[in-house]
């Protein structure tokens, strides 16, 4: 039978398969790191890192359900210091991306400045599209104010020295993904990751007439197969305006190996798994490389270079 070839390459960081988990889908703690470091995966990206450690917001703060998920973690993790030292005690044999958020633009240079000192983290996936975390005018996600994104990233590029990612926030209007690449385009960004979770949904209860999650009111990020079309959308989008040596990691509903397939049509070159993970553990990571591999032969394709970027509209 002939050889199916799921490896990828991201901006010169090779993998061994296009798929890896999503920042925040159990990837926390040293035992989550550790199951990642040993599944399937194509690479592993960390929590969203700050300088401090956080407890993150109230439980419960993460709900799913068949064809979604909502959650207001509130960036619950342990803090760079500790991610960094689990990477120096643990054999690495896959690419590591660390992802950061912060409240500023100096705590987060602050966590850039420290990865730099670590062989063994291959990228920073940078988190611009939690709510009220950097100190922006809008109070808002930082991914939608786009001259606070360019100042931000005017001051990083000036003493990075790792290949850095972006992860964004969904956007809904052809203008603000053209903007956005303008901005994008003139740094050395090695990638972006679209999307985040969708802003500012809410799930009803309705026997208990009430939220099910209690952080923020009830309202919060909703991921899972829902938000697939729009995470599908801002892909292609992204793919027709971005330089075509930034490379593009897709995220946002994946389930199945069609799923992924989609992605990388839509110009992907690696895909993430979010909510899929949290539901179905580490185990989803052989599922999909087994399903992403019988489609492609099944469709006669023997890489994803084949048909990468390659989506038709329909005449
Ligand atoms: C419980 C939970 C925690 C998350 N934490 C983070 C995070 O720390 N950093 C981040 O960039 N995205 C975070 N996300 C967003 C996911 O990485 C992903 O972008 C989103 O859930 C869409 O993918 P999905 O539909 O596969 O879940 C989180 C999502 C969930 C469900």
């Amino acid at each position: 039978m002939e050889n199916i070839d799921i490896t990828t390459n991201i901006n010169g960081i090779q993998l061994s398969s296009c798929i890896m988990n999503a920042s925040g889908a159990i990837c926390r703690t040293d035992i989550e790191l550790s199951n990642l470091l040993n599944s399937s995966s194509g690479a592993i990206v960390t929590k969203s890192c700050t300088k401090h450690p956080r407890k993150g917001n109230s439980y419960p703060r993460y709900f799913e359900w068949n064809i979604g998920s909502i959650n207001s973690m509130g960036l619950p993790n342990y803090g760079i210091d500790f991610y960094l030292d689990f990477l120096e005690r643990k054999k690495i044999t896959k690419p590591v991306l660390i992802s950061i958020a912060g409240r500023s633009i100096d705590e987060i240079s602050f966590i850039i400045q420290k990865s730099n000192f670590c062989s063994k983290i291959s990228a920073l996936e940078i988190n611009l599209s939690c709510p009220n975390l950097i100190e922006n005018k809008n109070q808002g996600i930082v991914g939608y104010d786009f001259c606070v994104v360019s100042h931000f990233l005017e001051k990083i590029f000036r003493f990075h020295e790792k290949p850095i990612g972006l992860k964004l926030p969904p956007y809904f209007r052809d203008i603000h993904i053209e903007n956005m690449s303008l901005i994008l385009n003139k740094f050395p960004i090695s990638f972006i990751t679209c999307i985040n979770s969708i802003p500012n949904g809410i799930f009803i209860d309705v026997n208990k007439e009430s939220t099910v999650i209690r952080p923020n009111k009830g309202f919060g990020g909703i991921g899972g197969s829902i938000i697939k079309p729009f995470a599908l959308a801002n892909v292609f989008k992204f793919y027709s305006f971005l330089r075509k040596e930034i490379s593009i990691i897709g995220c946002g509903g994946i389930q199945s190996g069609k799923d992924m397939f989609e992605y990388i049509l839509c110009g992907a070159s690696a895909v993430q798994i979010g909510t899929q993970l949290i539901k179905e553990g580490i185990s989803v990571f052989d599922r999909l490389n087994q399903e992403f591999s019988s489609l492609l032969r099944k469709k006669k394709y023997s890489s994803i270079d084949d048909f990468k970027g390659k989506l038709q509209n329909i005449l």
